[in-house]
């Protein structure tokens, strides 16, 4: 018994040396605001309500439902077309300060330039409810739907879309600007402009890799310098709000035998891309993106990467109040193995990304908890434009749907650990974070089989009820007592 007694203790503390680590405690001020995210197709349902008109990722679900996981789509889904009243409570019962969410541009222009009053009317709605919730909004104009008849004309890959963007964000504007404060103009770029436009992964479904994500990021600047434009010269002095973009970026360190710089160069290639061209003195793309983006096969090498003029230039250098920051995972950058094709963006930086086994995987595929990535960003970002503010609007973790979401608990008390580190030791400028997402949604390419939500969704229920998850509490103490121990 005594061998026992013994051996059981001496486990004991091995245990404790080897998985307890230490905890603290992380104090957030007042100025520090929490929110939750979601965006318009994800969740509104009302595909075809009151005058919308069809987006691309209506004719993506409508035509091909075969590319989608469980063969679903979002014509219906948590339907907050009706009951954005239930995210608002769901946002109060978390005791959260922001809602950032999207607005669906087939809602509000139903065809060119055609007004859908009843869209404004929606969202006039929503806004209203948020304020009276003393509930900040921060809208991001567009959320990967673009309206079908602006992509029947070359969407992103025509300078067409930066007038359709003008007109769009003119109405928003005048719409709304009197309630809203904060703009993002475009989510996640790299995203949409590669799986739109190249890989052919995502709608519209076109595939010209090494060509089309560049023209597709091209037209985006331009359109997001138009909107900042159009807000400084009309609307600023009046309604006195921000405007900034959302970038999704993840952060690269160097497999083992590979140098800092090839990883410094995939960094320049996501997120510096439109950064740089934004946040840095230079207004242009990344230097080493210039120089790559050639064929280098040929004599005299065209760049595929379309050239900025100086207009161009000037009207993107500062063209942005803040940064709006989605963070989930990390990479490591190894030497380029799998084929990416001759051109595209991937064989543009020439890596693979792969994954340190000691990560936590979670649902999605591509998902791993490495919140040390999301500090070393953020000191990435400060070092590399002179701390510009940073907002962290979108950072979340993916499991089955469980109420008891303790993984998720604790993948956002590790990035807000992070996040804290970073303001308190690196004194990066970081003033929100907004959970990935306020409930339950439709996950694109996925469906409805992984869930990101901090309340479930009733989808089978008339009135589809919001059901909070244990994280939900979490959010409600956290705000109540402005800290967490971790
Ligand atoms: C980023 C996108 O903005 C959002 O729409 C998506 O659902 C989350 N990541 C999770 O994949």
């Amino acid at each position: 018994l005594v061998v026992l007694i013994i051996a059981g203790v001496v486990t004991a503390l091995i245990w404790l040396f080897t998985n307890e680590r230490e905890q603290h405690i992380y104090e957030f001020s007042k100025d520090f605001k929490f929110g939750a995210a979601s965006a318009s197709y994800q969740i509104e349902g009302g595909w075809n309500a009151d005058g919308k008109t069809p987006n691309i990722w209506d004719t993506l679900v409508h035509t091909r439902p075969e590319l989608i996981k469980d063969q679903s789509n979002a014509d219906v889904g948590a339907d907050s077309y009706h009951f954005y009243k239930e995210d608002v409570k769901a946002l109060k019962n978390a005791g959260l300060e922001v809602y950032r969410f999207s607005i669906s541009w087939a809602r509000i222009v139903n065809e060119t330039n055609v007004i859908n009053q009843a869209g404004i009317d929606y969202y006039n709605n929503l806004i209203d409810e948020l304020i009276k919730e003393d509930i900040e909004p921060l809208v991001t104009m567009y959320h990967w739907d673009l309206p079908q008849y602006i992509e029947d004309l070359g969407g992103f890959q025509d300078p067409i879309l930066v007038e359709h963007f003008k007109f769009y964000a003119n109405v928003l504007f005048k719409s709304f600007g009197d309630r809203v404060k904060r703009w993002i103009t475009f989510n996640e770029p790299w995203i949409f402009c590669i799986d739109g436009y190249s890989s052919a992964t995502k709608p519209p479904l076109i595939e010209s890799p090494g060509f089309g994500e560049y023209l597709c990021g091209h037209h985006m600047l331009q359109a997001h310098a138009a909107a900042y434009k159009l807000y400084n010269d009309d609307y600023r002095e009046q309604q006195t709000g921000e405007i900034g973009i959302c970038l999704f970026s993840n952060f690269f360190y160097p497999d083992s035998g590979v140098s800092p710089e090839v990883a410094e160069k995939t960094q320049q290639f996501q997120l510096g891309w439109f950064t740089h061209p934004i946040f840095s003195s230079e207004g242009n793309y990344p230097k080493i993106m210039i120089d790559e983006i050639k064929d280098k096969t040929v004599d005299q090498p065209l760049s595929r990467l379309p050239i900025m003029d100086d207009e161009m230039k000037n009207s993107l250098i500062g063209a942005a109040d803040f940064l709006a920051l989605n963070y989930y995972t990390s990479r490591l950058v190894a030497p380029m193995t799998e084929v990416h094709g001759e051109r595209s963006w991937q064989s543009d930086v020439g890596v693979d990304f792969i994954i340190d086994e000691k990560w936590e995987k979670a649902k999605s595929w591509w998902l791993y908890n490495v919140p040390q990535g999301l500090h070393d960003l953020l000191k990435w970002i400060k070092a590399e434009y002179n701390n510009p503010t940073v907002l962290i609007t979108e950072n979340g973790y993916s499991d089955d749907g469980q109420l008891d979401d303790d993984d998720r608990i604790n993948y956002i008390k590790a990035h807000l650990a992070a996040i804290h580190r970073a303001i308190h030791q690196d004194r990066c400028k970081v003033v929100a974070y907004t959970v990935w997402s306020i409930i339950d949604n439709f996950e694109w390419m996925e469906g409805f089989t992984e869930k990101f939500g901090i309340h479930a969704v009733n989808l089978t229920s008339p009135n589809k009820e919001r059901i909070a998850k244990k994280s939900v509490s979490f959010f409600k103490d956290l705000t109540d007592q402005r800290q967490m121990i971790f």
